[in-house]
């Protein structure tokens, strides 16, 4: 079995701000009740037609050059996304395409907020069992285009943006291990209902605003916690480590107080938990991508650095990895 590391990290985040002074106007809120229940203060919002693969594009060119690999040289790229540029093909495809990438395989991950770090394990054991040598993997959506803005209790809460991470051999390890879970009993309590085969896009689908997320906030906020708590101490349970070996926590970025909540939980200081969430609310899988790619940029990771990733997410999904910095 090979050893795996990451090589380099890129982030892209559209440049229209939206403050929640503008979400004032919009709908009936206001950014002390926003701040206050969720942490967020701005989010970006990506231009009209970006689609997915836009965001990606310009994310994977920053860590491809970071990690010193030429895009020919990709075996592999896997895009984790809720907001795909179109149902097929695969915004995974359409970005090979942009970058030239001609000798990849290419396919998207989905599986929400979580989908940054399931791609990352799936791409991690493709390179560990002798498949592949590079892998390109992104977290990437354009929320905007999902969510209803007339709905105050969603639409304070997301924001667009794309975060890429490339993966290669090492000698050494790198992935250490990762924990994933699933509960296919809880699809309603955070979906989209419209657009897919059981309630394909029609006048009704418009009319009854099922194009758009459908969120139990209360519900989601509860367990939440506990999965998060659960899989990054399952985690570290596999990789023979303990919570207090833990130099820099990214969790999702879906409410401040559930990230308190789970450090309070798993005993982990502030400095060492990357937070953005004030500036770009919950990107979904994009998330966690670009957490990881800016405290690497603020060079709260070393070599040697234990990082623990750990999302959850619509499905519900969850997951955690363990990766020592090399
Ligand atoms: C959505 C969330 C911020 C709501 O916060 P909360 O403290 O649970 O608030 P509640 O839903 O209990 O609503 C409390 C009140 O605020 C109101 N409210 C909801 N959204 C509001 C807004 N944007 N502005 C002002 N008031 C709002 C509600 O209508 C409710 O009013 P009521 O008491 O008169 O009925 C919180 O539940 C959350 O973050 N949940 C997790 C969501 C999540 O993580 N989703 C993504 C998963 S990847």
């Amino acid at each position: 079995m090979k050893f795996v590391k990451i090589a380099g990290l890129g982030k892209y985040l559209p440049s229209k701000r939206l403050l929640n002074s503008d979400l004032e106007k919009m709908v009936d809120t206001s950014d002390e009740w926003i701040i206050a229940r969720t942490g967020i203060e701005e989010r970006r919002i990506a231009e009209k037609g970006v689609g997915a693969s836009g965001l990606a594009y310009k994310a994977s060119q920053i860590a491809l050059e970071r990690a010193g690999i030429d895009p020919q040289d990709l075996d592999l790229i896997i895009v984790a996304t809720i907001t795909p540029d179109t149902q097929f093909p695969s915004t995974a495809c359409y970005l090979q395409d942009y970058l030239k990438a001609k000798k990849a395989v290419c396919f998207d991950m989905s599986a929400a907020c979580a989908g940054f770090v399931y791609a990352l394990v799936n791409a991690w054991q493709l390179i560990r069992g002798g498949l592949y040598k590079n892998a390109l993997v992104v977290g990437s959506e354009v929320l905007s285009t999902i969510t209803d803005w007339e709905d105050r209790s969603t639409c304070v809460l997301f924001g667009d943006g794309a975060g890429a991470a490339v993966l290669t051999e090492s000698t050494e390890p790198g992935f250490l291990s990762a924990y994933l879970g699933s509960d296919g009993s809880q699809t309603d309590i955070l979906n989209m209902p419209g657009g897919g085969s059981r309630n394909p896009i029609s006048s009704e689908v418009i009319d009854n605003r099922m194009n758009y997320m459908k969120m139990k906030g209360n519900e989601i906020f509860k367990i939440a916690v506990r999965i998060m708590v659960q899989a990054a101490n399952k985690a570290l349970v596999k990789a023979n480590l303990d919570k207090s070996s833990i130099d820099m926590l990214i969790p999702h970025q879906a409410n401040q107080r559930i990230i308190s909540a789970v450090a309070k939980r798993l005993s982990i200081p502030k400095d060492k938990i990357y937070l953005n969430i004030a500036r770009y609310g919950n990107m979904s899988s994009a998330s966690s991508a670009v957490a990881l790619c800016e405290a690497w940029e603020d060079k709260k990771i070393h070599k040697d650095s234990i990082v623990v990733l750990d999302a959850f997410g619509g499905g519900l999904v969850w997951g955690s990895c363990v990766i020592k910095w090399v």
